[in-house]
């Protein structure tokens, strides 16, 4: 469980030797891991966790009454507490633990949305990964609703005044990122949230890219819903979580149906189990769940605000760096963005940079991130995406600097 005040100051070396995967080299030379928007790296304390779970513990939960399944209960349901504290949800049931945030933007679209109906509307971002838009466009062709965009400035920044003419006694649901997974911009979500909210609609963020980087509280944001995954949060994959005010998960019929989230079943009717069992269908990712309660309490023991100013000084200092670079471009240039450097460079295919970058063992992200319209807004095939954690370090991005340069001699 969390013990409060026990906090480990942020030495920048200490919590390096915390995580062994950085340790290697790769093609002969010292990793350099800039793809944590992809996924993190996990801390020593969360594999010795999955170690004992799976040598000591490995059961069933809410299922046994023998002893591992006592343990493994209780184990999977503290993590639920510990990540109820951190996020500050008001009540333990509230959690809701799935495979990651593209499952709990799926189980909103299809619950939530049962209760739409024809011509209510959703607004989403121009700035969304493809797990923020595609399943709202799946239930508005099962429920005909309508979806909006808010569009974006060539800074990568929401058009606010836009966003306010969306608004109507229509709107049901505002869905949105809290940072961009592709421009690192951080959106104004609280003020989305109050406007929201003042016409009656419920709002859904997808934190997978922010929980790791700045403090979230879910009651001070307000927010109806909440959406991370685990393992871009130093735990493991396949396990994620949905925050969901009680009484909004109480008005949604179940998701899956299966074992643990009924009361009672006969062939003539079944009745639900209560929260958050109904909509935890299925023998869960027991390991994931108590490992990710391991990588949050880690974490809740780091100074969250000393990781967010690192992040964001990494970031700065890797941009003015990177704008020395001939027919560098940076796309994402919004007033607040953090952890996340995108670049094109006039004439070079993002692959390629990749390609080489890692030879020279450094790891970063080429694509579209999962973004393609937000590609196709700066009409780019692509970028090549630095990404940050609070382990990544100035040295590292001089490194990188280097590889940058060493592979456009290589390629131009
Ligand atoms: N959504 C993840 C990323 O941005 C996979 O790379």
């Amino acid at each position: 469980m969390i013990v409060e005040n026990e906090k480990i100051p942020f030495d920048i070396n200490a919590i390096r030797a915390e995580f062994p995967v950085l340790k290697q080299k790769i093609y002969g030379k010292d990793l350099i891991y800039f793809d944590n928007g992809a996924t993190s790296q996990k801390p020593q304390v969360v594999l010795d966790a999955i170690n004992k779970y799976y040598s000591q513990e490995n059961s069933n939960i809410h299922r046994g009454v023998h002893h591992l399944s006592q343990v493994a209960t209780s184990h999977y349901e503290e993590a639920r507490t510990i990540i109820q504290k951190y996020i500050n949800a008001p009540l333990q049931e509230e959690v809701l633990f799935n495979s990651g945030t593209t499952a709990g933007i799926n189980m909103v679209a299809f619950c939530f949305g049962e209760l739409l109906t024809e011509g209510d509307e959703i607004v989403i971002s121009a700035m969304e990964h493809h797990s923020n838009i595609v399943p709202w466009q799946m239930l508005c062709e099962r429920k005909k609703c309508i979806l909006k965009v808010i569009p974006m400035t060539k800074k990568g920044e929401l058009e606010m005044d836009v966003f306010d003419n969306l608004l109507s006694n229509k709107t049901k649901l505002v869905a949105v990122s809290h940072i961009s997974n592709s421009l690192g911009t951080i959106n104004p979500i609280e003020e989305i949230i109050e406007k929201a909210h003042d016409i009656g609609a419920k709002v859904l963020i997808d934190g997978a890219q922010s929980i790791q980087h700045m403090k979230v509280d879910v009651q001070a944001l307000d927010c109806d819903f909440y959406a991370f995954s685990g393992h871009k949060v130093f735990g493991p994959t396949g396990v994620g979580v949905l925050y969901g005010k009680k009484e909004i998960l109480d008005s949604m019929p179940p998701y899956q149906g299966g074992g643990d989230m009924i009361s009672k079943v006969t062939f003539e009717k079944t009745t639900y189990n209560t929260l958050p069992h109904k909509f935890e269908a299925g023998t869960p990712h027991i390991a994931g769940g108590i490992c990710l309660g391991t990588a949050i309490e880690y974490l809740s023991k780091l100074d969250i605000d000393a990781i967010q100013k690192h992040e964001y000084e990494l970031a700065q200092y890797a941009e003015q760096e990177l704008l020395n670079i001939d027919g560098l471009r940076i796309i994402g240039t919004a007033k607040n963005k953090t952890s996340v450097v995108s670049f094109v460079i006039e004439g070079i295919h993002p692959f390629d940079i990749g390609t080489l970058l890692d030879k020279q063992g450094i790891a970063v992200r080429t694509g579209h991130h999962c973004t393609q319209p937000v590609m196709s807004f700066f009409e780019i095939p692509g970028t090549i995406r630095a990404s940050f954690a609070f382990y990544n370090t100035k040295n590292e991005i001089d490194i990188f600097i280097k590889a940058v340069n060493r592979s456009l001699e290589m390629l131009r």
